[in-house]
């Protein structure tokens, strides 16, 4: 079947409320591709504001707590995500396996935390350089992916993203061909768990993605999208990968 293209934004640590001006005009511009879909993850701080700019548009989170409320001091919960206007929660992204400890199970529980809230989930996998450098990338990755996505979902809410961490705001890509055979590596391995399910599942490419090289890489056997950290931050540079993603229809 035929998936749809999906763009998404990951602001990161990034953006004060005058920035909800640019995520307003990255949507304007967006409007012009209908055959792409485009979502924002800003700070939680620019949620509420950003759903207020641009109403019905796909804004998510950028993490959330596994549990629905609690003594989790400094941690949000999906459905406080979905109760100020978010339709997504990225989840697993390296910065947060790396930075703050995050294991596999952490991650499918913070994954089956944004389901059961009604989000859509971008479930971040992706090896280390030493890893990709060893040969091991795909049994690494595959193993994060048996480990961290949910036993039960709705498909088409549960979308993987596969950022290998050496290529993330390091101008480095791997070649298409890596990237094309990791992503069927993933659908294969999807495809094994759940059937026919696993065509309806979107995986997204991450890593140093900008508006010169989407296309290649959108192109990619088994690339449905891309997540994009510090391209996404202006609409001069993220409304070009919307277009190339565009251009794949
Ligand atoms: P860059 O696009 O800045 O390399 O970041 C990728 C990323 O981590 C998106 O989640």
């Amino acid at each position: 079947m035929a998936r749809r293209k999906y763009v998404v934004g990951n602001w990161k640590m990034n953006g004060l409320s005058d920035a909800v001006a640019e995520a307003r005009a990255i949507f304007v511009a967006a409007d012009d591709h209908p055959a792409v879909d485009v979502a924002i993850c800003p700070p939680f701080t620019l949620i509420g504001p950003m759903a207020v700019a641009a109403p019905g548009k796909a804004i998510g989170g950028q993490d959330c707590h596994s549990a629905a409320s609690g003594a989790f001091t400094g941690s949000v919960a999906a459905p406080m995500l979905a109760d100020i206007g978010a339709s997504l929660v990225i989840v697993g992204h390296s910065e947060r396996r790396e930075g703050f400890g995050e294991s596999d199970a952490d991650v499918r529980a913070k994954a089956e935390a944004g389901l059961a809230a009604g989000l859509s989930v971008i479930l971040c996998v992706g090896e280390p350089r030493e890893v990709r450098e060893s040969g091991g990338a795909i049994d690494y990755v595959l193993a994060q992916v048996a480990d961290s996505v949910p036993g039960e979902f709705d498909p088409a809410r549960l979308a993987i993203a596969y950022e290998p961490i050496w290529a993330i705001g390091t101008g480095l890509v791997p070649t298409v061909a890596d990237v094309a055979a990791m992503h069927g590596a993933i659908r294969g391995a999807l495809a094994a768990r759940f059937g026919g399910a696993a065509e309806e599942m979107r995986i997204l490419y991450g890593g140093s993605v900008n508006g010169d090289n989407a296309a290649e890489l959108l192109g990619a056997g088994d690339v449905d999208g891309a997540l994009v950290g510090g391209a996404s931050l202006t609409a001069a540079k993220f409304v070009p990968i919307i277009g190339a993603g565009a251009s794949l229809h």
